[in-house]
C-alpha cells in the first residue's frame, strides 16, 4: 500500500501520521488516501482507453459521499444495488446516465425511484423482475432500459460467499434460459433491451475466469443478433482482486489485454463495475490496544475495533495484515502468537487469528490494512457500538468525512409507546 508507509518510525497515510489522526478523532477510525483512490480509478479507467467504456464504481464497496464525489469528478459512474445507494450516488453528483442498478430483489419503490431519475439501465436478474419493471414503467408511461444479467456458470475460484456466477447462485439468469428471457423481454412493451450483464464474483486473482465468462456471453450476444436483438452495452461486472497477503491479482492492464481482442469488433460500450480494486488498498482501520490477556493456551490482544466495524475476518475468515503504527518501538518487542480480538460478545469477533504479532502495549495503535473496501460499508451497530469516524487524507491535510456516531444516534428513530409510560 504505497500511500501508507513508515516515515521516522511512524506509519503515515500520505504525509499525515496516523497517530495525529487518532489523537484528533479518536479510535477506531477508518483512514483513506486520496492519492490511492485517484491512482486506482485512473489506472482502471485508462487501461481500457482503446475500448469505449464506462467505469461504474460498485458503491457497496465503500459508499462514503466524499469518496463518491471524488470518483464522480473523475467521470466515474456507479453500480448500485438499492434505493439507498441511488440516493448516495445522486447526492455525490454521479450522473444518472452513468448509473446501473443490479440486485435480485428490487422493490417497486426502488424501480420507480430509478425510473424517475432516468438511470442508464437496470441489470435484471429474473423474468419476474422483467415483468415488474415493465409494469412500473408502464404505470409511469415510460420505457425502462434493461440489461439481462446472465449467470455464465464459471467458477471464479474465490471465497464461496463472494462467488456469484455459479449455477447454484441466486444471481442472474442461467445461460440456458437466457435467449428465452430475452425473447420475453422483447414482448414487454415498456422495456427497451440495451445490454447484457455478468458478474461472477469478487476478489478474483486470475484473468481466466473473466475471459471464460466473457466468451460465453459473447456467444449469447451473437445469438441475440440472430433474433434481431442488438446489444449496445456489455457489462462485464467487477471482481478484480487486490493484495491482502500474498496474492498476485491481475492489474487492470492485464485484464484489458486479455479482453480487448475479444471485444474489438463488437460495436458496443463496455461497462465495468469495480469496487474493491478501486478502494480496497486506499483505506486502513486504526485501532488501539486495550488489554493483553494470556489464557493457558492462547494470547489475546484486545483492541477497541471489533467485528461490527470490520466484519470480513469474522464472516469470510478474511486475512487483513495488522501492523503497529509506531514502528521503532515495535522492533524492540518480542513477538507472540496471538488472536487480535475486539470487545464484541461473540467468539467470532476477531480481526486476526493465530498471528505472530508484536506484543504492543495497551494504548498503542495498530493499523488493520487493506480495509477500504467492504469495511465501513458493512459496519453495524451490533452491541450498541456507535459506528466509527471516517477520515480522508490528501497530502498533508486530513478531513473527517464521517463523524463518529454518538450514543444518541444509536436510538434515533426508536420510540417507547405511550402504554409503557
Ligand atoms: N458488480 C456486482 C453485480 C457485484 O455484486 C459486486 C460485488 C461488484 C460489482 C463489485 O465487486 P468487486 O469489484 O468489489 O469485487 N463483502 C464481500 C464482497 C461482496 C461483493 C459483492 N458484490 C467482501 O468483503 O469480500
Amino acid at each position: 500500500m504505497p500511500d501508507f508507509r513508515y516515515q521516522d518510525g511512524e506509519l503515515h497515510c500520505e504525509a499525515v501520521p496516523l497517530r495525529a489522526i487518532a489523537d484528533k478523532v479518536g479510535t477506531p477510525c477508518y483512514v483513506y488516501s486520496h492519492a490511492t483512490l485517484l491512482r486506482q480509478f485512473r489506472s482502471f479507467d485508462s487501461a481500457f482507453n482503446e475500448i469505449p467504456h464506462l467505469v461504474a464504481y460498485a458503491i457497496k464497496a465503500n459508499s462514503n459521499l466524499a469518496l463518491l464525489r471524488l470518483l464522480a469528478r473523475e467521470g466515474a459512474g456507479a453500480d448500485i444495488v438499492s434505493g439507498g445507494e441511488l440516493y448516495r450516488a445522486l447526492q455525490a453528483g454521479i450522473e444518472p446516465r452513468r448509473i446501473v442498478f443490479a440486485g435480485v430483489g428490487k422493490s417497486d419503490d426502488e424501480i420507480r425511484y430509478a425510473l424517475k431519475t432516468d438511470i442508464l439501465m437496470f441489470n435484471v436478474e429474473s423474468s419476474a423482475e422483467l415483468r415488474a419493471i415493465d409494469r412500473v414503467a408502464g404505470a409511469m408511461k415510460m420505457k425502462a432500459r434493461v440489461a439481462l444479467r446472465i449467470n455464465p456458470d464459471i467458477d471464479p475460484k474465490t471465497h464461496p460467499y463472494i462467488s456469484t456466477g455459479l449455477k447454484k447462485s441466486k444471481f442472474g439468469i442461467s445461460a440456458e434460459r437466457a435467449l428465452e428471457e430475452f425473447k420475453l423481454a422483447t414482448t414487454l412493451p415498456h422495456l427497451e433491451i440495451v445490454g447484457v450483464h455478468k458478474h461472477i464474483g469478487s476478489q478474483l486473482t486470475q484473468v481466466s475466469p473473466f475471459v471464460d465468462a466473457l466468451k460465453k456471453i459473447l456467444l449469447l450476444v451473437e445469438q441475440l443478433a440472430g433474433i434481431g436483438v442488438r446489444i449496445r452495452h456489455l457489462n462485464v461486472g467487477g471482481g478484480l482482486g487486490i493484495i491482502y497477503q500474498d496474492e498476485t491479482p491481475p492489474q487492470p492492464q492485464d485484464l484489458a489485454q486479455a479482453i480487448a481482442p475479444l471485444v474489438k469488433d463488437l460495436k458496443c460500450m463496455l461497462i465495468f463495475e469495480p469496487g474493491r480494486s478501486i478502494v480496497g488498498n486506499a483505506g486502513v482501520l486504526v485501532t488501539k490496544v486495550l488489554y493483553h490477556k494470556a489464557n493457558p493456551d492462547k494470547t489475546f490482544l484486545i483492541v477497541d475495533a471489533a467485528m461490527n466495524d470490520l466484519i470480513r475476518p469474522a464472516l469470510y475468515g478474511a486475512y487483513h495484515e495488522i501492523t503497529p503504527v509506531r514502528e521503532a518501538r515495535d522492533k524492540l518487542k518480542k513477538r507472540v502468537l496471538a488472536d487480535v480480538v475486539g470487545p464484541v460478545c461473540e467468539s467470532g469477533d476477531f480481526l486476526a487469528k493465530d498471528r505472530m504479532m508484536p506484543l504492543s502495549d495497551p494504548g498503542e495503535l495498530l493499523a488493520v490494512m487493506s480495509a477500504g473496501a467492504y469495511g465501513f460499508s458493512m459496519a453495524s451497530n451490533y452491541n450498541s457500538r456507535p459506528r466509527v469516524a471516517e477520515v480522508l487524507v490528501r497530502g498533508g491535510e486530513f478531513h473527517v468525512i464521517r463523524a463518529r456516531e454518538e450514543y444518541a444516534d444509536l436510538v434515533r428513530g426508536e420510540t417507547i409507546p405511550a402504554f409503557l409510560n
